[in-house]
């Protein structure tokens, strides 16, 4: 069953499974899927890449406006795409996590890239994850929910994603690592990582993938009936 017009809006802190939830969810509705994290992650690469100060908060917020971002759905997930380069691979690398709280940060790079996500969603059917979404950039979202699990639990998911694909990462790094951008994330100046006051708080630890996605349909469903 397909809904049109819904958006749904999903936050929450590094490695809660936001993006293998959203993707999913979004591919049982037939929704368009907007990882939002991949957009400064994107921008973040760009600013290494031309060896941009990250202590320079005007020439990033310049970067911001004038970078071409493109999130192309295909078969499976999405393109990363900046200035016409796939960057899919390349934005999730340890060099770019650690930098991505920075850069994220610079109001003046949240202004192009929330303007961009608005525009995107402006049609509804999209699920859309991320950190601001249903506090900054789409507060009017018919359903919001706020997914979390324990600091341990995601830390051990992320290692084994990472181990997966052959990475050489270290839990304890990792864990260290996802405490401190939680820590950046919840405690910038500008829209920072909270929980939306009509949110549902969602606890994922020890949920099952399958039950996570299940409870999310059960809400655009039942919300789709209400309106
Ligand atoms: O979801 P992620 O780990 O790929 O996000 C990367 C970083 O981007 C994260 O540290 C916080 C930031 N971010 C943000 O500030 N606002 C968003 N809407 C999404 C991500």
């Amino acid at each position: 069953m397909t809904h049109a017009g819904i958006q749904v809006a999903i936050d929450g802190p590094a490695g809660a499974g936001k993006s293998t939830v959203a993707r999913e969810l979004a591919k049982r509705l037939g929704y368009l899927y907007i990882d939002t994290g991949a957009m400064y992650r994107a921008l973040t690469w760009l600013a290494l890449q031309k060896g941009i100060a990250l202590s320079d908060d005007a020439a990033l917020a310049r970067l911001a406006e004038a970078a071409d971002i493109v999130l192309l759905p295909v078969p499976g997930g999405l393109t990363v795409l900046v200035d016409g380069q796939d960057v899919t691979d390349a934005i999730r690398t340890t060099e770019v996590s650690r930098h991505v709280s920075r850069v994220s940060a610079v109001a003046g790079v949240r202004v192009p890239m929330v303007r961009l996500q608005q525009k995107m969603a402006m049609r509804g059917g999209v699920v859309m994850d991320g950190r601001d979404i249903g506090t900054h950039v789409l507060p009017q979202a018919e359903v919001k929910v706020f997914l979390t699990a324990s600091v341990e639990e995601r830390a051990r998911r992320r290692f084994k994603e990472m181990s997966l694909k052959g990475a050489d990462v270290d839990l304890e790094q990792l864990r260290a690592d996802m405490e401190r951008r939680d820590r950046e994330d919840m405690t910038r100046e500008t829209a920072p990582l909270v929980q939306a006051a009509d949110a549902v708080y969602l606890d994922t630890t020890g949920l099952a993938f399958d039950e996570v996605v299940g409870r999310l349909l059960d809400m655009v469903h039942s919300r789709a009936e209400d309106g």
